[in-house]
């Protein structure tokens, strides 16, 4: 794929992803690892540990005000509950490196926290197996934008006013400019950074989920994809298109989201977003 590579090697302003990120993805690297590995990082970084506490003592944990360390949040939660809990909180943080864009970063960090929250009670829904995996792959799905934007703001410029002519979708017109989309450029870049593979699985195909044929993410990629098109429809922050061209309700019952189950989503999605905003900090230096 010439286009993304020519594209890459030009992109100067990657992301700088923050130093726990780096350290967590180095725990999800190694299968070795153990929730001790993780506890460390996690007490590292002081708003973290209180962040991953306040959550494991929400009503949703059923432990409400009485867990206080640590050690006890990973056997309430699971270990691959709090390290992916801890994942989201990390790729929240990029919100706050301040840098200049022609996006409008206050929106698509709210879209990107939309979906994240959105697939995640999909996932409970569902009982999908970990449902912050599904907050960080949300976090995470369109982080390709800031990349491009960031990288080519004129080009990128253009294709937002594309964008805005409401003809096509984000993808399509990226794709004509730069010969590759966000989703792909995201993909490279989390795979560059060796995030794990059913995140990098929901960047790449979070567009088009049936492209997704590897097993184990499949049902990531379509929850994302019935999340992305939830907070389309509800507005929740800045949009990227993305039509409904793989049709919503179809997706949904491939992955068993009842109709009733979809509403009961929907009905909390704005309420969800605000309090997460709160929890995560984002848009608080803004
Ligand atoms: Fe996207
Ligand atoms: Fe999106």
């Amino acid at each position: 794929m010439a286009d993304l590579e020519v594209i890459v090697k030009k992109a100067k302003n990657l992301p700088a992803l923050p130093q726990i990120t780096t350290k967590l993805l180095e725990v999800f690297d190694d299968s070795k690892s153990q929730a001790k590995d993780v506890g460390k990082i996690i007490e590292g970084d002081q708003s973290l540990a209180s962040q991953i506490l306040k959550q494991v003592n929400s009503p949703f944990y059923g432990f409400s005000g009485r867990i206080s360390s640590l050690k006890h949040a990973v056997v309430i939660m699971g270990f691959n509950a709090v390290k992916n809990l801890a994942m989201g909180f990390s790729i929240a943080k990029m919100s706050r490196n301040g840098t200049v864009s022609v996006l409008d970063m206050e929106k698509f960090w709210e879209h990107s926290l939309g979906v994240g929250v959105g697939a995640r009670s999909i996932g409970k829904e569902i009982e999908y197996p970990c449902p912050e995996e599904l907050l960080a792959a949300g976090l995470l799905h369109d982080i390709g934008k800031i990349i491009l934007s960031d990288s080519f703001p004129e080009e990128y410029r253009k294709v937002l006013e594309e964008v805005e002519g409401g003809v096509e979708e984000i993808y399509q017109s990226e794709n004509k400019v730069f010969g590759t989309s966000h989703a792909e450029v995201g993909e490279w870049f989390a795979r560059e950074n060796r995030f794990p593979p059913v995140l990098r699985a929901c960047v790449k195909n979070h567009h088009a989920p049936s492209n997704q044929s590897l097993g184990e993410s499949v049902k990531a990629v379509k929850t994302i994809y019935v999340a992305d098109q939830l907070c389309r429809v509800e507005g929740i922050g800045w949009s990227d298109g993305n039509r409904n061209h793989e049709k919503t309700e179809d997706v949904c019952k491939e992955i068993g989201l009842t109709d009733e189950a979809r509403e009961k989503v929907i009905g909390n999605l704005r309420s969800e977003v605000d309090e997460a905003k709160e929890f995560f900090g984002i848009n608080k230096n803004k």
